[in-house]
């Protein structure tokens, strides 16, 4: 977002923050009508924002920022896609290559709506450019690139929100506060219930349709056969570019867990992790579609994850419990619901009532939103751990505060992936 005074003429501002914001110059007179020292607070002060990744989520999330500030161009390697969305968000600036995209000085804000295995390379792209991030979760889809994410966000000093709405849902912060102040007695075990994923294949090679930019849709993985089995939505089935419904909810719901437990910087230090149900069909999705995983944190508390739980976090303890999940809040004693905190002596966790509102508003003050960089790295890092134990089926032994596994070489290969050229870090001139 500018931060000017304005120096010109008032007319000839007027008309220029008229052109900037596609107004007519009428409402830019009425709206900017504005002593000329003081910053203007004008529709051509709000942020522009760019969608990258043009699907489903993408494209709600651009809905949402678009009450917030300008939408200014949007970026797909589906041209389909990319046209749907700039006739929605009434756009003219429409780009294949989201590099191009980040070259635009009226682009303050990028959504980042794209599938994970490309999310770190825009989001480090986008804050080398010097814009502030609103990034679909899950934020990586290794734990070498959420290590190597936040060191470039903090470097550059970039506002980032993890697209973990949950955060910002009453009920979740409720129940994690319910826990933080003992209310359930000591915390012993944290049930994190995750939707069964889709087992199915084979899918047979199709051709690629020419609207698709399928060698820039793989990026760092692959290269694979085309099957559209493998892109839109579907993607999320595939290890190559996810980790299914481990990392897909495991994202939302680990990160409350992490949350209740007070460990959102940090992480178990054991995993013990199984699939389960129908084996793998070759040629067929990649991810585990049912699983289980025992880990254990340092302060003792375990946390069991699972597809035969229903889907939600379930926070145990000595003296109670708290099951919580998108359609409201179970407790083990009616009277859980009533407890009111009092602000000083009891904890309170960042307050947030609107996720893509807090981040604007955290553009605004510089301050950090709820879902930091750092903690929707710590939050997929269980996801992504919990992933690589199941398809070792073993354990593996984890310590948080180094981020390395211990005493496994094969494991700890696992930290990071081989980035197919042309699209490795070089490919943002890092
Ligand atoms: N916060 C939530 O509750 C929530 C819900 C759904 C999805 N998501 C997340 O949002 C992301 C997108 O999910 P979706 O269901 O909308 O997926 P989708 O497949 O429908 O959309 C992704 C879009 O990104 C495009 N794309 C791929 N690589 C690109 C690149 N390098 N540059 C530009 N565009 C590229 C694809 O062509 C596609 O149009 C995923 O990471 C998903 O986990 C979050």
């Amino acid at each position: 977002m500018k931060r000017f005074s304005i120096k010109v003429s008032r007319r000839s501002f007027l008309k220029s923050a008229a052109a900037m914001a596609a107004v007519p110059l009428w409402y830019a007179e009425e709206t900017f009508a504005l002593p000329q020292t003081q910053t203007p607070k004008s529709a051509n002060d709000k942020p522009g924002i760019a969608l990258i990744g043009c699907g489903g989520q993408g494209r709600g999330d651009c809905s949402i920022a678009s009450h917030f500030g300008n939408i200014v161009a949007v970026c797909d390697l589906d041209e389909n896609r990319l046209n749907q969305a700039a006739e929605q968000f009434k756009v003219k600036n429409k780009f294949k290559d989201f590099r191009k995209l980040l070259e635009c000085k009226d682009v303050d804000i990028v959504i980042t709506g794209t599938p994970e295995h490309w999310h770190t390379m825009v989001n480090i792209a986008a804050s080398n450019a010097g814009k502030d991030i609103y990034s679909e979760k899950p934020l990586t889809l290794t734990i070498a690139e959420g290590k190597k994410l936040v060191e470039v966000i903090r470097k550059n000093k970039t506002i980032l929100q993890v697209g973990s709405q949950q955060r910002s849902e009453q009920n979740f912060r409720f129940a994690c506060e319910l826990v933080r102040n003992g209310r359930i007695g000591k915390l012993k075990n944290i049930l994190v219930g995750l939707p069964t994923g889709p087992r199915e294949g084979p899918f047979a090679p199709e051709p690629v349709p020419d609207y698709l930019d399928w060698d820039f849709y793989q990026g760092q993985t692959g290269p694979r056969d085309y099957t559209h089995k493998r892109t839109h939505y579907e993607f999320r089935w595939w290890y190559d570019y996810s980790g299914g419904q481990l990392t897909d909810w495991g994202a939302h719901h680990n990160d409350i867990a992490q949350w209740g437990n007070g460990t959102e910087l940090s992480g178990p230090v054991e995993f013990d992790g199984r699939a389960l149900g129908k084996p793998m069909i070759e040629g067929g999705y990649t991810a585990a579609a049912e699983f289980h995983i025992e880990a254990k944190y340092a302060n003792g508390v375990t946390m069991t994850t699972t597809n035969k739980a229903p889907c939600g976090i379930r926070f145990e303890g000595t003296e109670g419990w708290v099951y919580v999940e998108r359609g409201g809040t179970k407790y083990s004693h009616p009277e859980l619901e009533e407890v009111k905190f009092d602000d000083s002596k009891d904890i309170r966790l960042y307050r947030s009532n609107h996720h893509m509102g807090n981040f604007i508003e955290c553009v605004k003050n510089r301050k950090d939103p709820v879902c930091t960089v750092e903690i929707g790295h710590r939050s997929i890092s269980v996801a992504h751990l919990n992933v690589i134990s199941v398809r070792l089926g073993r354990k593996i032994k984890w310590d948080p505060v180094a981020e390395t596994i211990i005493g496994d070489k094969e494991a700890e290969a696992m930290l990071s992936r081989p980035m197919r050229k042309p699209y490795n870090y070089s490919f943002i001139g890092l």
